[in-house]
């Protein structure tokens, strides 16, 4: 069976939890490919909140493997902390495979994403300070400790202390920090316990290729805060585009055969950085009241503004989605008028195309296409034609655009509150 990716079309937090946590009842695998505890993928199951930053959502099926692949980078303490509160809801983890490969996240990284952030000032990321950015610098670097390094103590501490020596120098203000003492026992601590859930993530997906269940890659983020499509510097530090599925877990990229964008059916983002259809008046406090847009990750208030059809086409182009979910549809429901922004004015000029100069985009105003709210509440809904007609126009509308049909349509909160389109 062939590869499904799940994509975030936004800035992230597009509801990927969700939609992978639907489609891995039938998965063989569900996989993360890039990110950290950055990440945050909520999945509600029997009114059950869960909150889940590095395992994929896979893990609820005893069935579905539940893979982290090698181009993650892992804070072991996040990790045991979500195993523990999957354990104590009854799932066991048993599913759960960790590449050797994948990157270790030390809590001087947390303290290094903190003081790039003060020091960058009034151009801070507004980064989630769990230390993804100097992590991944550190394997750029080929300085990053591994997995698998935990498992050859003596490995690991000159890997460890040759890190803290460039670590020292370069940041003399966390001296105190960067100190081997504070980490000499990772082996024993986290080690050991990693031991039983190592595995060849890459040969358990070739293999699962062979059966008939699909394989879904679970992307983390959003394609607009991938590190290089993204609105750089205000992004994340790894690939997140479907590219980075075949590196991020040792796949032929042939295999991929589905791309599935999840788009809101308006736009967040957390952090800094440009946002053109943003909405700082009632209509950006109605969604985020009514969409509960708060960080999963970080608690921090999202900007929420109107969808955004340049940006998924731009998405479209590099990620090349075969078809679309639409995630929150129910939180437009109330309002009067929904805008969809079909392009940008720029200096006067009407631009379809995203704008890779990132001064046109600072300055880029969008182009609205007008469409009628409708008021019913359409969270039990289970057919498409049953929605109201003015949701219906607007999702034809999205499908026209962005010439995707769209596959999946969420429409609350709960896991099943699904629309098969
Ligand atoms: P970092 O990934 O913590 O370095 O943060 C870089 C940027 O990506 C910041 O603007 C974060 O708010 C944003 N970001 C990182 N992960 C997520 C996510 O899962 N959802 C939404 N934004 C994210």
């Amino acid at each position: 069976m062939s590869v499904t990716v799940l994509i975030g079309a936004q800035w992230g937090d597009e509801g990927k939890g969700k939609v992978s946590c639907y489609l891995s009842r039938k998965a063989a695998i569900t996989a993360r490919y890039s990110g950290g505890h950055n990440a945050g993928h909520t999945v509600i199951i029997s009114g059950k909140k869960f909150k889940l930053h590095l395992i994929p959502s896979g893990v609820f099926y005893e069935e579905t493997l539940a893979l982290l692949g090698n181009g993650m980078v892992i804070d072991p303490e996040a990790l045991f902390q979500e195993i523990q509160m999957l354990q104590d809801s009854g799932y066991p983890c048993k599913n759960i495979k960790i590449s050797p490969l994948a990157h270790l996240i030390f809590p001087f990284h947390r303290e290094i994403d903190v003081l790039m952030e003060k020091t960058r000032g009034k151009n801070a990321i507004g980064t989630t300070r769990k230390g993804i950015g100097p992590a991944y610098s550190d394997k750029a670097e080929r300085s990053g400790i591994r997995i698998c390094d935990l498992l050859d103590k003596k490995i690991f501490k000159e890997k460890l202390l040759s890190n803290l020596q460039t670590k020292r120098e370069r940041y003399p203000a966390l001296n105190g920090v960067l100190n081997i003492r504070h980490f000499a026992d990772f082996p024993e601590r986290y080690g050991e316990k990693l031991a039983p859930y190592m595995s060849d993530t890459s040969k358990i997906i070739q293999d699962a290729l062979k059966s008939k269940r699909p394989v879904i890659c679970e992307g983390a983020q959003g394609t607009m805060l991938d590190l290089d499509f993204g609105t750089y510097p205000f992004v994340t530090s790894s690939d997140v585009t479907a590219g980075a599925v075949a590196t991020g877990l040792g796949i032929p990229p042939q295999e991929i055969k589905k791309v599935i964008g999840i788009t809101k059916a308006y736009t967040t983002r957390v952090g800094a950085g440009d946002f053109p259809t943003e909405e700082k008046g009632k209509v950006g406090t109605f969604l985020r009241e009514h969409g509960c847009e708060y960080g999963t990750t970080t608690g921090r208030p999202r900007r929420c503004g109107w969808i955004d059809g340049v940006i998924l086409k731009y998405g479209k182009k590099i990620n090349g989605y075969s078809g679309m979910v639409v995630t929150k549809l129910d939180v437009l429901t109330g309002l009067n008028e929904i805008k969809f922004c079909e392009a940008y004015n720029y200096q006067g000029n009407i631009l379809k195309e995203f704008p890779y100069n990132p001064k046109i985009f600072h300055e880029a105003e969008p182009v609205y296409r007008s469409f009628k709210g409708w008021g019913r509440d359409i969270r039990e809904i289970k057919r498409r034609r049953d929605l109201p007609k003015a949701c219906q126009k607007f999702l034809d509308f999205l499908e026209e655009f962005t010439e995707t049909p769209i596959d999946l349509i969420s429409v609350g909160e709960e896991r099943d509150q699904v629309i098969q389109s």
